[in-house]
C-alpha cells in the first residue's frame, strides 16, 4: 500500500542532555535522523517524505538531506513548541495522500515489515499504530509505595508509525485543535472520535532515542546488523 510519510523532527537535546537538537547526535558517524529517512527512501511504497523541522535548523538539515543523497523528502514544515503541533504542520503541508504516516524521527530502527503492516491496516480500517507487548511489571505508586499491580495482559507500549487513512487523522487533528486537547500520539486524537485503532506489533528495537543510554543501544543495534 503506497503511502506518505511526515516526520517530526523539531524536538530539543534537552532529556538526551545535549546541546542541539538529538536527531543532529551521531551514531557510527551518521546523523540520527538520516538513518530513519533512509528507511522510508529505500521503501518502494513511501511516495514522500514531509520533515517538521526548526525554523533555525532548516538549513542545516537540508544540507544533510542532499549530503546522504535523500531524494524522497517533498518539502519542510515549521515546527511547533509542541510535538503534535510539528505532526500537524507536517500534515498540513502533505497534500491529500490517502494514507499517511507518522514516524518519530528520532526512532530510526523501524522495521520494513512493520510499516509495510501498518500501511495495510490503516487502508483496511483507518487507523493502525505500532506497539510492543510490555516486558516488565508494571505497578503504580502513591507517595512512593506500591498501590497497584497492574495486570500485563493486553498491556502495550506504543511507538510509531502510526499510519491513517489520511481524511481521518484531519478531522480529528481538526476536532483536537478545536477542544484544546493535547495528546501524546496521533492515535489519542482518533480514539476519542470513537474511532477503532488496529495494533500492529513492532519490534523493541524500534526505540526512540530519547535518553544517552539509547545511544548505546543504538550503536549495539547498528553493530548487529553489520554482522
Ligand atoms: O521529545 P521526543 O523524543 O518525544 O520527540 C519525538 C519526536 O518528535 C522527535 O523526532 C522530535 O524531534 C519530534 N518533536 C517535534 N516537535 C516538538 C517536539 C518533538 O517535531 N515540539
Amino acid at each position: 500500500m503506497k503511502y506518505t510519510v511526515v516526520l517530526p523532527a523539531a524536538g530539543s537535546g534537552k532529556r538526551m542532555k545535549a546541546d542541539r537538537n538529538k536527531l543532529l547526535l551521531e551514531l557510527s558517524g551518521k546523523p540520527i535522523f538520516i538513518y530513519t529517512l533512509e528507511v522510508f527512501e529505500q521503501d518502494l511504497d513511501c511516495e514522500g517524505i514531509w520533515l517538521a523541522v526548526k525554523g533555525d535548523e532548516r538549513e542545516l538539515i537540508e544540507q544533510y538531506v542532499e549530503r546522504y543523497g535523500i531524494k524522497k523528502v517533498k518539502g519542510y514544515a515549521t515546527g511547533g513548541a509542541e510535538r503534535q503541533d510539528s505532526v500537524r504542520a507536517g500534515l498540513e503541508m502533505a497534500g491529500q495522500p490517502e494514507i499517511v504516516l507518522v514516524h518519530d524521527a528520532a526512532r530510526p530502527f523501524i522495521s520494513p515489515e512493520v510499516i509495510r503492516e501498518l500501511a495495510e491496516r490503516a487502508h483496511e480500517s483507518g487507523a493502525a499504530i505500532a506497539g510492543v507487548p510490555v516486558k516488565d511489571t508494571i505497578k503504580k505508586a502513591r507517595e512512593g509505595v506500591i498501590t497497584e499491580t497492574v495486570d500485563r495482559e493486553g498491556l502495550w507500549m506504543i511507538q510509531t508509525p502510526q499510519a491513517f487513512r489520511y481524511e481521518l487523522l484531519m478531522e480529528a487533528a481538526q476536532r483536537a485543535k478545536d477542544d484544546g486537547f493535547l495528546g501524546t500520539d496521533e492515535a489519542m486524537l482518533v480514539e476519542r472520535m470513537g474511532h477503532p485503532v488496529k495494533i500492529v506489533e513492532s519490534t523493541y528495537e524500534n526505540v526512540k532515542m530519547t535518553t544517552p543510554d539509547d545511544l548505546i543501544y543504538g550503536k549495539a543495534i547498528l553493530a548487529s546488523r553489520l554482522q
